[in-house]
């Protein structure tokens, strides 16, 4: 779309910038939009003309979703592993292996379109900004070829060849350490922006962890890790240690876990260096505790929100939903939860220019059926997303 965009007429508008509250609220406003850019915030009654109009209709508005950690490079699905779940069975990471079988088999424009089904669905329900990991792969061509498709269409890219130990290696872990940090790395890492490691037991512990990601920081790629999903664990202190934009999980946490995280803080309190970033959708396809995030956002370390797409632990695509499940199960304010699945994922991807609606900020905005962010939580289930812009131009 050539020309200026404005949308006025917006009843609520969530900046994350200056305004009211954490949110950065501010009432009537209006948002002009050149080239992909906001350009200019104010007041709907002094707006400057442009050459095309979205009327909000005295709706609320708020940055596009940022949803940081999503599995969509896969093939199949395991409904039957949910099924049993629900019905008593426990989830223990083992399922990824079908996954892995499923994926090697599929052909590229499979894999494709899966991809893009999901991220379009993603799209529908707000979100502008959506990470990729690799993970299902898990041979060098097998990785390579998941983010050469993943790079068709997301920026934040992540190889993650550390999911598991894929069962031809079982009984020699080390070589396949060998291999991640070797032939697969240099294979996957011009497509890669950051290096994941599903850091627990029964897939790589704290060396093998470390070990991967220094390889993958020495290649050039920045770090995040699962880490403390299923039990406690050293993952969430290795990812400080490493200055991780973000562990992801941290279900269980020590008090250590959380003073390690709280003492990566900016010197000028805008958060944590290191994000916490909650991802509850696997805890409700889990059916297992909710991580606290509580005690993270007292201890002033900052929480993202992400729905941690995938097709075993949790097969939704929707950040809405996630922010639902964060404030009824997670005791997150609303706002606090609006702001980690908007502004809390820019930062766990350390970036500045999404997840804010602020002039020079990517023009990236969620018009929403409804007149104030908290209906998001409020109304679950129902699809409140009635416009997206992204980059600048209507989808
Ligand atoms: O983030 N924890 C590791 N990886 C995924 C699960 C993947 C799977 O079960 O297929 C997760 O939950
Ligand atoms: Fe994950």
């Amino acid at each position: 779309m050539s020309g200026s965009l404005l949308v006025d007429n917006i009843g609520e508008l969530v900046t994350n910038g200056a305004g009211e509250g954490p949110l950065g609220i501010r009432r009537n406003a209006a948002v002009l939009v050149e080239e992909g850019r906001v350009v200019w915030v104010g007041p709907s009654a002094y707006a400057p003309a442009a050459d095309h109009h979205v009327d909000a209709g005295g709706a609320a508005v708020l940055p596009g979703f940022v949803d940081s950690h999503a599995h969509l490079i896969f093939a199949g699905d395991r409904a039957a592993e949910f099924a049993a779940r629900m019905a008593g069975q426990p989830y223990t990471g083992g399922g990824i292996r079908t996954t892995v079988g499923a994926t090697r088999a599929a052909t590229d424009d499979e894999l494709r379109v899966t991809v893009r089904r999901l991220r379009g669905e993603a799209l529908r329900q707000g979100t502008t900004t959506m990470e990729i990991k690799s993970g299902y792969g898990l041979t060098v061509a097998d990785e390579a070829r998941s983010l050469r498709i993943a790079a068709e269409t997301s920026t934040e890219t992540t190889f993650l060849g550390a999911h598991v130990v894929p069962a031809e290696y079982a009984d020699r872990p080390d070589d396949y350490v060998g291999l991640v940090c070797g032939p697969m790395l240099a294979a996957a890492a011009p497509y890669a922006k950051w290096i994941d490691v599903f850091c627990e037991q029964g897939a790589f512990d704290v060396d093998h962890a470390r070990a991967i990601l220094a390889c993958g920081q020495a290649a050039g790629l920045g770090v995040r890790l699962h880490a403390n999903q299923l039990g406690p664990g050293p993952g969430v202190q290795l990812g400080v240690e490493l200055d991780a934009a973000s562990v992801d999980h941290c279900t269980h946490l020590s008090d250590a876990d959380v003073a390690a995280l709280a003492a990566t803080a900016h010197t000028d309190g805008s958060g944590t260096r290191t994000v916490a970033t909650l991802l509850p959708g696997a805890e409700f396809s889990t059916r297992s505790p909710y991580p606290d995030a509580r005690r993270l956002l007292d201890a002033g370390v900052t929480v993202a929100l992400a729905t941690d797409c995938n097709p075993g632990s949790s097969y939704t695509s929707s950040m809405p939903f996630c922010v639902a499940l964060a404030v009824r199960e997670m005791r997150m304010a609303p706002a606090e939860a609006v702001w980690a699945a908007t502004a809390g994922g820019a930062r766990a991807l350390r970036r500045d220019d999404i997840g804010v609606l602020t002039p020079g900020a990517r023009a990236d905005l969620v018009v929403l059926d409804a007149p104030s962010h908290l209906h998001l939580a409020y109304r679950p289930g129902v699809p409140l997303i009635r416009q997206v812009i992204r980059n600048g131009v209507p989808q």
